[in-house]
C-alpha cells in the first residue's frame, strides 16, 4: 500500500479553516483554493527525480539540476478539481492536463461520467489526480479506473479533505495510488457529505446551488 500523507503545514491548515467557514465568500473560497493548491503541489511533487543538464551561467558552465522523465499529467476531476488545477499549473506550467467529468448522483452517490479527455500517452508519465473532496471515494475510484484503462500506471491522488470511509475504500480499490490530503475529517453524514467538511466544493467555488 502506498499510504496517505496529511499535509499539515501551518499555512495549509490556516487557509483550510477559512475555506471551511460558511461565511467565506465565493471569491474568497476560490482564491484560497488556488493558494492552497500551490502548497499541496509542492508536497505531492517533493520526491520527483532530478537529472542534470549543462548550462552556461553568465560566469561559467555548470551541470544544473532539472526534472527527469516525461512531463507530468494533472488530471482534474470536474468541476471542483479545476480549483486545484489552476494553482498546480502555476507551479508546473509544462504539465499536460486530463479532464474527467464526473458528478455524484445525489440518491445513489455513484459517480456518473459525462466527459473524459486525456493526453494519449499516459504510460510512463506520473499522473496526479486532483479533486478537493474524497467522500465515499466513488468519484476518485472511477476517475482512476478510467486513467488505468487508458494506460496510466504511476498515479497519485491529491485532495483537500478526505473522509475516513473514503480513504478506506480508495486504498483498497487502488492500493498502488498514494493519497495526499490536507485533512482527514471525522466521518460522512447520511447524505455522503464530509463532516465537519466545507460543504459542496463545486457549489462553493462557483456560487451555484
Ligand atoms: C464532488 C467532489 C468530488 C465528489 C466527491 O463533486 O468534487 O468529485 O463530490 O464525492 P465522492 O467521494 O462521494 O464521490 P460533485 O459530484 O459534487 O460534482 P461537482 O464538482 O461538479 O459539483
Ligand atoms: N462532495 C463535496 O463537494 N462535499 C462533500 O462533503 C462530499 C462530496
Amino acid at each position: 500500500m502506498k499510504g496517505v500523507t496529511v499535509v499539515n503545514h501551518p499555512l495549509v491548515q490556516h487557509k483550510l479553516t477559512i475555506m471551511r467557514d460558511k461565511e467565506t465568500s465565493t471569491a474568497g473560497f476560490r482564491r484560497l483554493l488556488r493558494e492552497i493548491s500551490l502548497l499541496l503541489c509542492y508536497e505531492v511533487t517533493r520526491d520527483l527525480e532530478l537529472t542534470t543538464r549543462t548550462i552556461e551561467t553568465p560566469m561559467m558552465t555548470m551541470e544544473a539540476p532539472t526534472l527527469e522523465g516525461k512531463k507530468l499529467v494533472f488530471a482534474s476531476v470536474l468541476r471542483a478539481g479545476n480549483g486545484l488545477l489552476d494553482g498546480m499549473l502555476d507551479l508546473v506550467p509544462a504539465a499536460r492536463v486530463a479532464h474527467i467529468g464526473l458528478y455524484r448522483d445525489h440518491d445513489t452517490l455513484q459517480a456518473v461520467e459525462y466527459f473524459f479527455k486525456a493526453p494519449s500517452n499516459l504510460a510512463d508519465r506520473l499522473v496526479i489526480v486532483v479533486d478537493p473532496m474524497l467522500a465515499t471515494a466513488n468519484s476518485a475510484i472511477a476517475a482512476i479506473d478510467k486513467l488505468k484503462e487508458r494506460g496510466a500506471t504511476n498515479i497519485r491522488f491529491l485532495c483537500l479533505l478526505a473522509a475516513p470511509e473514503g480513504i478506506e475504500r480508495f486504498t483498497s480499490a487502488h492500493p498502488d495510488v498514494a493519497v495526499f490530503t490536507a485533512s482527514i475529517d471525522d466521518k460522512l453524514n447520511e447524505k455522503g457529505y464530509i463532516l465537519p467538511g466545507l460543504g459542496d466544493a463545486g457549489d462553493r467555488m462557483y456560487g451555484t446551488k
